[in-house]
């Protein structure tokens, strides 16, 4: 029996199982466990995609569909794809073109580029590299010195919005990153010197090129903790456990532009988000590295956009994979789509070129699909084209 995996490149990824297999064999383990791992027992995390399953798309015929659009409208900027780059950490670990390579890749296919608090290249130079929406992804640190910092990080370099994320109030139990050991930055163990060598690649470009570090908290690092240790430890360590609805209101108005709130969950949740004033809500348990045994967001989202989808822009986050997960999330109400691995995975396995292949891959498949649907605009698509078993 042939090994099909052996031929795998990014040019002849199909899909984002493809780009996995790629990305696992590139990345010493601890990187890529980090990435593809999730909260204890990881339940939440096979959910995720899984829900997707559990119902059908009805397609109409006959719809004269030579010409579509793929366009969305969300938090009042227009993308050409219904399925954004949600903001991840540390991506010079994966790649060391980091997030210029996947915001490079978001400005090609002109879709929403999320950059992480824990981000490894700077605002300012994202600000000056991509014209097209970009948002920034805020954590509420202790240190108030630093959010109104990160704040005037994002004004001085034109970001169009920023998400406020509110499911990492505790760092999740992440088995992988324990038993791999993994740190930010890496640490050189026997253990991991082995994975290191074992992908020489990776290594030589980790260390000969642009050194890691984290631009939008460098200055406040060294007043609130030591990041040289684990993701995990930061977000317990660093980040204020007691955030509470009035310092999302008051983030919202310091910052003045579009606002979100990543990981909301809870219908009541989304209603108070509408009356603190946000934009929009992603509806996401973190890619199920938070809350193992909480419910996906694609099972959500019908009660959440019955609540509240007339009044605030719900976007459905997490557990993506195919073009046909897209279509059935917003056949049920979500105004756009957005996810982390199905870019990360690529972006390991293929820089730049990777990425701009996992969204070409991406769009491809949502305009065959939506001319199999029997539609030429996304907002055509409706509950009726969707049975739930
Ligand atoms: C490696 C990795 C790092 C992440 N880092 C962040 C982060 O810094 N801030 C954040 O709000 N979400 C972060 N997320 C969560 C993503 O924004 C997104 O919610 C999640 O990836 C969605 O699930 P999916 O990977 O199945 O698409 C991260 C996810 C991954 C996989």
């Amino acid at each position: 029996m042939i090994n099909f995996q052996l031929f795998k490149n990014t040019k002849n990824c199909r899909n984002t199982n493809d780009f996995r297999t790629l990305a696992k064999a590139k990345l010493p383990s601890a990187i890529f466990h980090y990435i593809d791992g999730a909260a204890d027992d990881e339940v939440t995390y096979r959910r995720n995609t899984e829900a997707y399953e559990k119902c059908d798309l009805i397609p109409n015929v006959l719809a004269g569909v030579e010409e579509i659009d793929t366009s969305v409208e969300v938090m009042g900027m227009k993308i050409d794809i219904p399925m954004f780059c949600s903001p991840t950490a540390l991506q010079r670990l994966f790649h060391y073109d980091g997030e210029r390579a996947v915001a490079k890749a978001a400005e090609k296919y002109g879709t929403l580029f999320g950059i992480s608090s824990l981000g490894t290249v700077s605002l300012q130079e994202i600000g000056k590299t991509i014209s097209t929406p970009k948002m920034f992804q805020f954590y509420c640190h202790k240190d108030k010195g630093v959010n109104d910092a990160m704040i005037e990080m994002c004004k001085q370099a034109n970001f169009d919005a920023i998400a406020l994320t509110v499911d990492t109030i505790t760092g999740g139990n992440r088995e992988r990153d324990l038993w791999t050991g993994f740190t930010t930055p890496p640490k050189l163990t026997p253990k991991s010197l082995i994975s290191f060598v074992l992908h020489p690649n990776w290594s030589l470009n980790y260390l000969l090129r642009e050194k890691f570090s984290l631009p939008q908290l460098e200055q406040h690092v060294n007043r609130g903790t030591n990041i040289a240790v684990s993701v995990g430890d930061y977000l317990s360590s660093m980040l204020d456990q007691s955030m509470d609805w009035k310092d999302a209101e008051e983030i919202n108005r310091k910052w003045g532009k579009k606002f979100c709130l990543k990981g909301v969950m809870s219908v009541d949740d989304a209603k108070r988000a509408v009356d603190i004033g946000a934009d929009a809500i992603m509806v996401s348990n973190h890619g199920g590295r938070q809350l193992d045994g909480c419910i996906s967001p694609f099972e959500q989202l019908a009660e959440i956009v019955d609540a509240v989808g007339d009044r605030i822009d719900v976007i459905c986050d997490g557990g993506i994979r195919r073009g046909t997960h897209v279509l059935k999330a917003l056949s049920v109400g979500a105004k756009a789509c957005s996810g982390g691995r199905w870019y990360l995975y690529a972006l390991a396995a293929g820089g730049q070129l990777g990425v701009e292949k996992a969204i070409s891959n991406m769009k491809n498949e949502i305009e065959r699909d939506m001319k199999l649907m029997g539609v030429t605009k996304l907002s055509q698509l409706s509950r009726k084209n969707i049975k739930f078993r």
